[in-house]
């Protein structure tokens, strides 16, 4: 049998700058998380209102080699335990992947541990099998603050994509939403709690792209929906009252559920074509959402699948999803050379037609 590896992964694809150390026995599907250490940056950019590309950039960079010497620090660990380096070679904020990408190549360089450059969507899209023995394939729903697609996870490097969103990704709908009613960043935990009091059904919003076939999504029209809406009672009223905000949020919370609800019963139906009925992972900041959480758990009930989510650290980002991904490419591939690129857009599914948007996170591939 051969020996258990410890691979330190490094994340900078967006605001987080993370490192973390993970245990992986080959041929084993599960992984020992050692520690993972993440740096937000959300003060960073609160007065912003949105992540500042060059902001966060410099951020990583400040904070690359104190966050890796955390996480080897709280693992009881140096660089000398370590088998393999994996970073996020994209995509993402270009500044940020390049920042993590140097820092890494650095590393690999100075001791000569193997470089694997991987996917920050594969990371997200592998980490149900850091955690539980689950067989490919799988479908995965990636929901957050810069992606929204619906995955056919059918191999540690092989993904079909069935769906994704052609605007904004749900996370970002969400922050913008609370932006243009005065609330605080992020826009989800603060428009979900305010929903909680909040009347549903007070505002017609739409469920843009339900009358078309497929997986494919859109919310940058029912953002602009709550903003004529709100425009609408400012005109009138003067001002919001708290029960104006309170229900506005819960419309498009509503709106979001049920087109991601929907969305979510095709793509189902679409894997179980191709494969049987499966096991529905999801993934993403927006997975933390208690009313799409609910949603999509029936979802997947509904159609005979199984359901997965991993807990809200695992799905937000962080470097034990990169290292994860690190181990599943060393099984299947050598290590990268010094020659590795960062790269802004890295679609999994390369045969998928490219998805219009481009969220404020980075470009959706
Ligand atoms: O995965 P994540 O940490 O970062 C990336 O976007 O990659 O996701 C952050 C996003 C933010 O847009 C945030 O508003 C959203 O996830 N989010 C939520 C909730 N918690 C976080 N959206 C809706 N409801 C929530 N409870
Ligand atoms: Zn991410």
């Amino acid at each position: 049998m051969q020996a258990k590896r410890i691979i330190l992964g490094i994340e900078s694809s967006c605001d987080d700058t993370a490192a973390a150390l993970v245990r992986a026995q080959p041929g084993l599907p599960v992984g020992e998380i050692l520690c993972s250490e993440v740096f937000r940056q959300d003060d960073l950019h609160a007065d912003f209102g949105g992540v500042v590309p060059e902001i966060a950039a410099r951020a990583h960079a400040e904070r690359l080699d104190l966050v890796t010497e955390a996480a080897l620090g709280r693992a009881g660990l140096t660089l000398g335990d370590v088998d393999a380096i994996a970073v996020t070679a994209g995509p993402g904020l270009i500044g940020g992947v390049l920042s993590g990408v140097m820092f890494a190549k650095g590393l690999s360089a100075g001791s000569g541990l193997p470089l694997y450059g991987v996917n920050h969507l594969a990371g997200h899209a592998l980490t149900p099998r850091l955690l539980e023995p689950i067989e490919f394939p799988y479908l995965m729903l990636l929901v957050s603050g810069g992606h929204c697609q619906f995955l056919s996870v059918e191999g540690p490097g092989s993904f079909r994509r069935l769906g994704g969103t052609i605007d904004d990704a749900p996370g970002e709908a969400f922050d913008k939403i609370a932006k243009l009613l005065g609330l605080g960043q992020p826009g989800g935990p603060a428009v979900e709690a305010e929903a909680r009091c909040g009347d549903s059904k007070r505002f017609n919003l739409p469920r843009p792209l339900l009358d078309r076939p497929g997986c494919d999504l859109s919310f940058s029209g029912l953002k602009t929906a709550v903003r004529r809406a709100r425009d609408q009672l400012v005109e009138t009223k003067g001002g919001l009252s708290r029960t104006d905000r309170a229900d506005l949020c819960a419309a498009f919370q509503e709106a979001v559920v049920d087109t991601l609800a929907e969305k979510t019963r095709r793509a189902c139906a679409a894997f179980t074509d191709a494969h049987g009925p499966g096991l529905l992972a999801v993934a993403g900041g927006v997975a933390a959402n208690g009313p799409i959480r609910a949603a999509l758990e029936q979802v997947a009930a509904q159609a005979g699948f199984g359901w997965t989510a991993p807990p809200l650290s695992l799905c937000t980002d962080n470097g034990a999803m990169i290292a994860w991904a690190g181990a599943e490419r060393m099984a299947t591939g050598g290590p990268d050379d010094l020659g590795l690129s960062a790269r802004p857009r890295w679609p999994l599914d390369t045969k998928a037609a490219p998805l219009i948007g481009s969220g404020k996170k980075g470009a959706k591939a």
